[in-house]
């Protein structure tokens, strides 16, 4: 296997953990290199399901070296119940993994100011995941966040009480919510300093070894190319950049490191949280199309990571070309094809209209894109069953006849295919 970046190329929650798992026995390395427990990776291999936060996907093979970059937030009390989890059905989450020593910390001063953001904002609100994520990675571009490496410090106790100075005035005053006590605060650090700060290492150093040693790397991205906080449907994002450029700075690599970029998508389209969407057929109350239900409900479109139902709707081709042109993606996982079998028929958006005009790239403005009709291409679903298929050959000629398709306008070829949840639903093209 060649340096590969995996990344969501939708809003998240397109599938990289199945595939960056299926990946990792030909990786040395897995390496996360943003966001933080906002992701939720879900792992099915026969009978057990593992979600993964914060840890790399590919935890669960023996010989993989599992690495959180710089460029991720963490969560300790949430990254030590991970772990715990994980030791307790039998892996060896400390030999497999580091932690760079870089990594922003999530604290509950954090976390209090994103509800009580979401909760001024009313209708307005993102729909975050709760966990703090806007607020650190705000504390890290406004340099006062606390690292891993900052937990064992002098001085650390001095930038706690100007921390909270500063988040209990904006709690009380601003957002009239309750204060965040001290001694919450030094509890998650003491967590972090007692369970974390041993696993910490020199991420960037250990990549640079291995690759003079030749050894390969496989880059796990978490949410989506559309969730990126330049590239994406701002303001409806989460606060990282999730495109492939990110694994550079998130890990402290050189771009000549990476020989692919591993676009995921799904064969249709979810969201979770607010923010314009063209393709949505089912809200997850209420219904726009009979198909968006059909779709969610096989699909189980509900967050691995706090359960809310998703969005649902067909796939969109105008965003994938977006999210190829700017990670330079070089082949295509789709995934959940199964999850249209029994469609009568099937739909894929190849560009949208706007005010009488054809737009075939998405716009930066939110208004415009919220107005962005999508002009669709109809095809014949198919009847028979692609569940677990394992060769592309075997498809129904309807369900290969709209791959065909997909890849075609997306412009990018796909090169796997899940038609299952297990590892073992894969089809290598
Ligand atoms: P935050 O990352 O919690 O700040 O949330 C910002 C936006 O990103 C919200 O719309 C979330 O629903 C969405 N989001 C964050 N992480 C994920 C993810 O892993 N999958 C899908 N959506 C996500």
């Amino acid at each position: 296997m060649a340096n590969t970046i995996a990344i969501g190329i939708q809003w998240g929650d397109e599938g990289k953990g199945k595939i960056v798992d299926l990946l990792a026995p030909g990786a040395d390395v897995v390496a996360r290199f943003q966001g933080g427990p906002n992701a939720g990776h879900t792992l099915i291999i026969g009978e057990t399901k593992t979600v993964l936060n914060h840890i790399p996907s590919g935890i669960l093979h023996e010989n993989t070296l599992c690495l959180i970059g710089n460029g991720t937030v963490v969560d300790a009390h949430r990254l030590v119940e991970e772990m715990a989890t994980l030791e307790s059905a039998g892996i060896p989450v400390k030999e497999r993994l580091q932690i760079s020593d870089r990594c922003q910390l999530i604290l509950p001063y954090h976390r209090a100011l994103d509800a009580a953001r979401e909760a001024a904002k009313g209708e307005a609100k993102i729909g975050t995941t709760g966990r703090g994520i806007g607020p650190t990675y705000e504390d890290k571009a406004a340099r006062r966040g606390i690292r891993l490496i900052d937990v064992d410090k002098a001085g650390l106790d001095k930038k706690i009480d100007e921390n909270l100075h500063y988040y209990n005035f904006l709690l009380t005053q601003y957002y009239h919510a309750a204060p965040v006590e001290k001694s919450t605060v030094m509890a998650a650090l003491e967590l972090a300093r007692t369970h974390l700060l041993s696993m910490t290492a020199d991420v960037t150093g250990i990549l640079s070894e291995q690759c003079q040693a030749g050894k390969t790397i496989l880059f796990e991205g978490a949410q989506g190319a559309m969730l990126d906080v330049d590239h994406g449907t701002y303001p409806y994002v989460t606060s990282s950049n999730t495109v492939a450029g990110a694994a550079l700075c998130g890990l402290g690599v050189g771009p000549g490191q990476v020989d692919e970029v591993l676009g995921i998508a799904k064969a249709y389209t979810t969201r979770v949280g607010s923010g314009p969407f063209p393709t949505e057929l089912y809200n997850g109350k209420e219904l726009m199309d009979a198909a968006g239900k059909y779709m969610a409900e096989k699909g189980h479109e509900f967050g691995s990571t706090t359960g809310r139902p998703r969005r649902t709707g067909w796939y969109d081709a105008v965003v994938v070309r977006h999210a190829v042109r700017i990670s330079g993606v070089t082949g295509l996982a789709i995934t959940k094809l199964d999850v249209l079998d029994g469609l009568k028929e099937v739909k894929l958006c190849v560009a949208y209209e706007r005010n009488g005009a054809r737009l075939e790239t998405i716009p930066s403005c939110e208004d415009e894109f919220a107005e962005c009709v999508p002009i669709y291409e109809t095809m014949a679903g198919w009847s028979e069953s692609t569940y677990g298929l394992t060769d592309v050959n075997a498809l129904p000629a309807a369900a290969k006849a709209f791959l065909d398709r997909l890849e075609a306008i997306s412009n990018c070829p796909v090169v796997m295919l899940s038609t299952g949840p297990d590892r073992a639903h894969i089809c290598h093209i």
